[in-house]
């Protein structure tokens, strides 16, 4: 089971800045999942909300901005002052990072309240550019952008994302329309929904598990991956348990 740390290290530094991501990797994660959206200049930056308000001292929506502007707001506002200036990263400064790391990346691509017109292109360009397309993993709640991806790079793998809800026939449609992986919050998953998954060949990757209980259930279910804000707990749990 991959162990991925949901926006970095987010339970222990701030949520998707460099800091998280460095944390992460120095825990030895098999994955980083990260979040992106598009600034006013069209650059895709990495941040979770679609307002900058809660995780920077700014106000407003990050398409309101271009690069420049917003790379001057705080992004470690949500762990107070103890981390001091984490500017909201460019996607292109994560992969600049990342490319000298062995871990795959879990783009979660934030079309869901705002469409982007052409932000999967972007990415994809930008992955590339770095030569990342090997360790790339994409999702979105919106199937319109993983859909999109297919089209443009049909070897990467793509993941159908989802809330608590679920996806009835979840196996089926990711098989129908060539999305190799689910993934759900753990509160949609249920015996019926891992069977109906592993009859049609799709993996899953479960979101967001930071308590033993979870972990335990798809370690039963031999979920493929486990999105969690602590990273270290599986990573040690899993040791020497043998998948
Ligand atoms: O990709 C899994 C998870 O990150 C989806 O929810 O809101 O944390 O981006 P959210
Ligand atoms: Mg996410």
């Amino acid at each position: 089971m991959k162990v991925m740390a949901h926006r970095g290290y987010s339970g222990k530094y701030p949520e998707n800045t460099m800091l998280a991501f460095q944390k992460a990797a120095e825990l030895g994660v098999d994955g980083i999942e990260l979040d992106v959206q598009m600034t006013k200049d069209g650059k895709v930056v990495v941040i979770h909300d679609e307002r900058i308000d809660r995780t920077t001292d700014g106000m407003g929506y990050v398409r309101d901005y271009t690069y420049e502007e917003l790379k001057k707001f705080n992004a470690s506002k949500v762990k107070g002052d103890q981390f001091g200036f984490q500017p909201i990263p460019s996607f292109e400064d994560y992969c600049r990072w990342a490319k000298d790391y062995s871990f795959f990346t879990n783009v979660e691509l934030k079309t869901g309240v705002f469409y982007y017109a052409g932000i999967e292109e972007k990415t994809l360009e930008i992955i590339k550019a770095y030569g990342l397309e090997d360790r790339i993993l994409f999702s979105s709640f919106h199937p319109m952008s993983i859909a999109r991806l297919k089209e443009l790079a049909p070897e990467i793998p793509c993941g159908a994302l989802v809330g608590d809800h679920g996806l009835g026939n979840a196996g089926f449609f990711c098989k129908r329309y060539g999305f190799e992986y689910y993934h759900p919050d753990i509160a949609a998953l249920d015996d019926e929904a891992v069977r109906e998954c592993k009859e049609h060949g799709i993996g899953i990757n479960a979101w967001t598990v930071n308590d033993l209980a979870g972990l335990e259930k798809l370690y039963e279910w031999d979920c493929e991956g486990i999105i969690t804000n602590y990273p270290g707990v599986p990573l040690e749990w899993l040791k020497g348990r043998g998948k």
